[in-house]
């Protein structure tokens, strides 16, 4: 009797001590897993959310202010979006829900709350969740509130706040934790893992006053990684990496800060262990990008901002037995608008009027700097930017392959590119000579 009360002792110790170890092996890899092998899955991938809780903002002069000087975010409709997803997520029910960072606006701690209440009522309805952080979530300094004409600094959030406000979005169902990042690996299905990888650097984002852009994989995280990935062997699970900065180039011009640093040196470890598939987000854009390491392709796709026209999520389908297929799927805000008796025309018919919102704010900036350069008449520079807004919608939209004969053959387009010094003319460039591969659709096979 003592020696068994000794040795369960011990082995609670072994346990305790395991849990606790650098790689935390979590309790719920005693738990069985959710989706038996052989059975096809669906995964919904959204990114870029960048969610600003209702009760930050009264909609007043700064937060339009805000808005407008964006990047094309529907920051003002951003909690509608939200619901409208939800309402999809509910009627299509998926498996697995991927969120690749950049959850919140500006790391704000009340958005952080407000999205986590409204994810935990997505899995109420039968929907895994698994969300890593992107750039702006955490230690964010820019987090702020909108009242009348001020920004009003408000609380943002720690790496530790982060895993435990999402704990049951991944954190607290993690099968192995990295021990230096919020990296985890989980197990939505016996066949397929994510390896969901927290790419950010926030450590020191205080003290530098601003968000740090670029992303990083350590050798460190990288030892962790070659663990997760030989149990995954072992057990002949197919590993899909999310993360939130890019693992291959989407565009000529907008790569430095975007694409991982040192991104071939990391391809080629990924390429060791079998690791083909990249989920990622950062950019904004709808794109897909592939390159060849012997005779292996590896992709990285990245979905399109939540909050940017055409508002849409990646629809991953796996079939063990046909592979994997990722086409994408726009939000049906004027559905739930609908719905929900919502007033708003915006809303009643959120394509056209989030295509005619970012066309027009892609359209005015390129003409405020064009007109600062000073070298073009009034009417060249409406041609530039009427050719710029028509470029950008396409390519937010990843549909840019399908036809960019008539831009190429434009006036604005010809006048664009004749000074190839100037960002306008690299960035329209690099739009029209992406035309490897369909942006929205890819299958890999298994
Ligand atoms: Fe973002």
């Amino acid at each position: 009797m003592k020696i068994k009360k000794s040795l369960s002792y011990i082995l609670i110790i072994a346990l305790t001590l395991s849990f606790t170890a650098c790689d935390k092996m979590s309790s719920a890899s005693l738990l069985s897993h959710k989706i038996k092998s052989g059975s096809d899955v669906t995964f919904f991938v959204t990114t870029d959310i960048h969610y600003l809780s209702n009760d930050l903002t009264d909609n007043g002069e700064a937060f339009q202010q805000f808005v407008k000087s964006g990047d094309g975010k529907e920051v003002g409709y951003i909690d509608d979006i939200v619901n409208a997803f939800t309402n999809d997520i509910k009627k299509k029910k998926p498996d697995v829900l991927i969120i690749s960072g950049d959850l919140t606006t500006n790391g704000e701690k009340k958005s952080h709350l407000s999205l986590a209440e409204k994810l935990k009522a997505i899995e109420k309805s039968g929907t895994s969740i698994y969300v890593i952080p992107g750039n702006h979530d955490i230690f964010n300094p820019y987090a702020r509130a909108f009242k009348g004409e001020d920004q009003l600094k408000t609380d943002y959030i720690s790496d530790k706040d982060f895993s435990s406000i999402y704990k049951d979005f991944g954190y607290g169902e993690a099968v192995s934790r990295d021990k230096n990042t919020l990296s985890y690996l989980a197990e939505p299905s016996e066949d397929v893992w994510l390896l969901m990888l927290d790419t950010a650097q926030y450590k020191d984002n205080i003290k530098k006053g601003s968000p740090q852009l670029d992303g990083r994989i350590s050798s460190e995280t990288f030892e962790w990684i070659k663990k997760c990935s030989d149990m995954a062997n072992e057990k002949g699970a197919k590993i899909i990496t999310v993360m939130h900065h890019n693992m291959l180039n989407h565009s000529d011009v907008v790569r430095e800060g975007f694409t991982l640093n040192d991104n071939e040196k990391a391809l080629d470890q990924f390429h060791s262990m079998g690791i083909n598939l990249f989920l990622s987000g950062h950019i904004h854009i709808q794109d897909i990008s592939s390159t060849k390491k012997d005779n292996d392709t590896m992709y990285d796709i990245v979905t399109s901002s939540l909050a940017v026209y055409p508002q849409q999520y990646g629809v991953i389908k796996y079939s063990k037995k046909s592979g994997i297929d990722y086409s994408t799927s726009k939000v049906d805000v004027e559905g739930y608008a609908k719905e929900s008796g919502i007033k708003d025309p915006n809303l009643l018919n959120f394509s056209s009027y989030s295509e005619k919102s970012f066309g027009q704010r892609s359209y005015a900036r390129t003409y405020s700097n064009l007109l600062m350069a000073d070298a073009y008449t009034d009417e060249q520079i409406k041609l530039m930017a009427e050719t710029t807004r028509l470029l950008n919608l396409r390519y937010f939209s990843g549909t840019e392959y399908l036809n960019s004969k008539d831009v190429v053959n434009s006036e604005g387009f010809k006048l664009l590119i004749s000074d190839n010094s100037g960002f306008s003319s690299r960035y329209a460039l690099s739009i029209v000579y992406d035309n490897d591969t369909d942006d929205n659709k890819l299958h890999i096979d298994n």
